[in-house]
């Protein structure tokens, strides 16, 4: 079965390290003496392989970095770095442009500025397809680079264990809003147990997709300084994420935090307790073409050699995807704490890995199936995400995309936009096969369980009504014809 790299979701933790252990024999095979973090040279291993580029977008080091690492196995590339000035301008459609490159290559490399749009390469081809960035979405193939460097640097404390960031306190700084590399770290730290301190700009806090995917899939708290009396010193920070180790009761994302200092366990809370400082930092750019407005990036918070003189900061390594502006202070480059330049480089031995892995050049290394976690709902008709940003809302990809949601909870219904992430209530329940609609919205199981095609489900009343569905006799008309519910999210 072919398997892409779309969301850090598609891979399971013991894959993520299998392509690391790969990328480590790359690198101690081919790098040269005195930069041990550089591969040189060139294998045969993919010397029948042809990878593609596609960058609707534009890149320095992803690019260059896959065409890197696919020169360096053996294997050629063919690059279109300007794709909106080729096909994309004449009106060319996602399905239609990897369904042509499908004849000309074995693996897709994808970067676009519509969230989701890797998604819809990847459902419309039978080739690994590589999400390099979609939007400001995920950008999984930086973060197996971000997690490798976090290992490197965490391998020397701790020798040979498997990937695990249990003792691992990371602080996130900057545009958490719209930093891809971050939205995807985020899930990955998650998973692998790091404590996480978001410190954003003004105004590009995580968003609300993003903190219910952490909480929902990864079961990630957030822990309050203010909630914790025993903690709250002055070095303790306001905000930190942290995964429970064990089973735990599943927490919605709002009003249980006073809870969540007692479903860590007794080590976890001692660990916190002694946290009193910072093992890496992540610092990411202000992504001013995200901004709906441009932005100022105003009190945009940097990070340079005199602030890492404070004690919490003292050994704290820093990290950055690059590139940078103004956030990262250039008297750091030459200072060990200073990881970002390694990050890149790891960027060749790593996405080696993965294309290597991808094309099955080492068949046992993703061996298992990539279940789904929730189940499907989809339907051409009915719920249509709103984010304006999402694949599925640009006019040229909507007229062949059908809207899909994963039914992430059932009470109360929500689902989530396969694409975006962006998570919906609907209120409204309805049959393609009869279009009479009901408020009650529990019956969707039963509509669902006999035939998931017939299930329409609408955000609101007005909505069936305008598509034509009738209220089903008998039952109660909802309060009024306003929107019963408002998406979680909205932009
Ligand atoms: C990042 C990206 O494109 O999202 N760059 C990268 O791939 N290393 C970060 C950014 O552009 O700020």
């Amino acid at each position: 079965m072919t398997r892409s790299l779309v969301s850090i979701e598609d891979l399971h933790n013991d894959e993520i390290e299998a392509i690391f252990e790969l990328a480590d024999r790359f690198l101690d095979e081919m790098a040269t003496t005195g930069k041990p973090h550089r591969v040189r040279g060139r294998r045969t291993l993919a010397r029948d392989f042809i990878l593609s580029t596609l960058f609707y977008e534009p890149s320095t080091r992803t690019r260059l970095s896959f065409e890197s690492a696919m020169l360096r196995l053996g294997g050629q590339v063919i690059s279109s770095a300007e794709v909106t000035s080729s096909s994309a301008a004449k009106g060319e459609t996602i399905a239609d442009t990897v369904r042509v490159v499908e004849n000309y290559a074995d693996v897709v490399v994808i970067r676009h500025s519509h969230e989701g749009a890797a998604q819809v390469a990847a459902d419309y081809t039978d080739l690994p397809v590589i999400n390099a960035g979609d939007g400001g979405h995920e950008h999984p193939t930086q973060t197996l680079c971000d997690l490798y460097t976090l290992r490197a640097a965490h391998r020397q404390k701790q020798k040979n264990a498997d990937l695990s960031f249990k003792d691992v306190t990371i602080e996130l700084r900057g545009d958490l809003k719209h930093g891809r590399t971050v939205h995807s770290l985020v899930y990955a730290l998650a998973r692998f147990g790091a404590r996480i301190i978001p410190s954003h700009a003004p105004g590009c806090d995580l968003p609300d997709h993003v903190k219910q995917r952490l909480a929902r899939d990864y079961g990630c708290l957030l822990l309050r300084k203010q909630e914790i009396q025993d903690l709250a010193d002055d070095d303790f920070p306001e905000f930190v994420y942290v995964t429970p180790e064990g089973p735990h009761q599943r927490t919605l994302w709002t009003g249980e935090e006073a809870d969540v200092w007692f479903k860590l366990s007794l080590d976890q809370r001692q660990k916190l307790r002694e946290m009193k400082s910072v093992d890496f930092f992540y610092a990411t750019r202000f992504q001013k073409e995200r901004h709906e407005d441009g932005g100022s990036g105003e009190e945009y918070p940097a990070i340079d050699a005199a602030m890492l003189k404070n004690k919490r900061y003292r050994q704290t390594k820093v990290m950055h995807p690059l590139p940078r502006v103004d956030e990262l202070s250039y008297d750091l480059d030459e200072d060990p704490r200073g990881v970002y330049f390694k990050q890149a480089a790891y960027g060749v031995p790593v996405r080696m890995a993965l294309i290597a892995s991808l094309l099955e050049l080492f068949p046992s290394l993703l061996s298992q199936s990539r279940e789904a976690r929730y189940p499907l709902y989809s339907n051409a008709q009915g719920l249509r995400c709103t984010n304006g940003k999402c694949v599925t809302r640009q006019a040229n990809e909507a007229r062949y995309v059908i809207p899909k949601f994963w039914i992430v909870d059932e009470t109360p219904l929500t689902v989530r936009c396969v694409y975006c992430d962006f998570e919906y209530e609907p209120r409204i329940v309805s049959r393609g096969s009869t279009k009479k609609y009901t408020a009650e919205i529990d019956e969707w199981r039963e509509i669902y369980d006999r035939s998931p095609r017939d299930l329409i489900l609408y955000l609101n009343e007005q909505e069936a009504i305008d598509a034509g569905h009738q209220l089903r006799r008998g039952r109660k008309r909802p309060t009024g014809h306003r929107p019963l519910s408002e998406p979680l999210a909205t932009t």
